[in-house]
């Protein structure tokens, strides 16, 4: 059984009146210790679609149709406060900014302490040195005294590894990291990742990876959702779409950041144009404006999700050697 099954999920703005989609009817699984990525441009739903998981989406947002199923558990039917429970001890989520997330007048280790005792019900005590024993394992030095520091003490980095402590306190069985290394230099995000995959690797958790960045994932994961204008557009193999990307907006992805395989010479290719807008009426596929290979097919119907792929113009062998 899946850790995770979302399926056919719709998140829709709601707004002077009117319902906006930003997560269209996506559907996806992620299995017991495996790392899942998903990728995608700025606005294209990935922390929506994650946020919905955790039942944390702002009032505005609403889930407007799917299933959300964790071990088994169809999410949307539980109640506020079960599903605050289940967020602390069963599911829990790294963000992108450590510095909003983390209170700048508390010290680190009250903040550790605090979610350890609310999570397991430890004492103080037990919470202090659960508290030492995580910090050790993400890796900050000197952790006795550690606790006792501020956030603005910590470097960037290190607050991050802070944060991954904090959701690694109850020993979740899901972990959403959403862009949690964008804010570092490339050095730093490397070590993170690496740290975030040992941690999965040790204790059997599943993660479920958010970056911008395609060259970063096919390291980590094992599997990749493509995400454009709120839909999974591509999804597969990370091997595989990284060597031969079918969806032409993977293939853009691609070209669009540094690749550990190739010549540094390599010119960059930014995706020409803007990212989808959810409030644009587009007809057909949503990346037809952006899209090289686009038909008259492309302009006019949706492609349905098959095969790990929506697209009426699939990449061949051919097309892109010819370009
Ligand atoms: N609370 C909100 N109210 C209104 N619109 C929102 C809200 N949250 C997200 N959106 C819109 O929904 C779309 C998807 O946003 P989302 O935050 O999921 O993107 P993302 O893929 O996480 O992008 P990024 O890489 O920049 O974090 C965007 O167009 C965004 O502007
Ligand atoms: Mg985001």
């Amino acid at each position: 059984m899946p850790l995770l099954d979302v399926e056919n999920l719709t998140v829709s703005l709601f707004q002077d009146g009117t319902e906006t989609p930003l997560v269209r009817n996506i559907s996806y699984r992620a299995e017991p210790g495996e790392i899942l990525a998903l990728v995608g441009e700025s606005g294209s739903g990935k922390s929506v679609s994650s946020l919905a998981v955790m039942g944390l989406l702002a009032k505005s947002l609403r889930v407007t149709s799917g299933a959300i199923r964790f071990d088994g558990q169809d999410l949307l039917t539980l109640k506020d406060e079960e599903m605050r429970t289940l967020r602390g001890r069963d599911i829990s989520m790294v963000f992108q900014e450590p510095m909003t997330s983390l209170n700048p007048v508390r010290s680190i280790g009250s903040q550790i302490m605090e979610s350890i005792e609310e999570n397991l019900g430890l004492s103080r005590a037990q919470a202090r040195l659960r508290a030492i024993d995580l910090l050790k394992e993400v890796g900050v030095a000197d952790a006795e005294r550690r606790l006792k520091q501020y956030p603005h003490h910590f470097s960037g980095g290190m607050r991050q590894r802070v944060m991954i402590a904090i959701a690694l306190a109850a020993d979740p069985k899901l972990i959403i990291a959403d862009e949690p290394t964008t804010a570092l230099d490339v050095t730093i995000q490397a070590q993170i990742l690496d740290l975030m995959a040992r941690i999965c690797r040790d204790h059997g958790t599943t993660m479920i990876l958010i970056t911008h960045n395609l060259s970063i994932v096919a390291r980590y994961a094992r599997r990749v959702n493509v995400m454009y204008g709120g839909r999974i557009v591509e999804s597969g193999d990370a091997r595989t779409l990284y060597t031969t990307p079918r969806h032409p907006y993977t293939e853009g992805l691609l070209q669009s950041v540094p690749r550990l395989d190739q010549d540094r010479n390599v010119p960059l290719k930014p995706i020409q144009g803007s990212p989808a807008d959810p409030f644009a009426p587009i007809e057909g596929c949503r990346f037809h404006p952006r899209c090289p290979y686009a038909t008259d097919l492309c302009r006019s119907d949706v492609p349905e999700f098959g095969d790990g792929l929506a697209c009426h113009a699939p990449l061949s062998i051919e097309t892109r050697e010819a370009v």
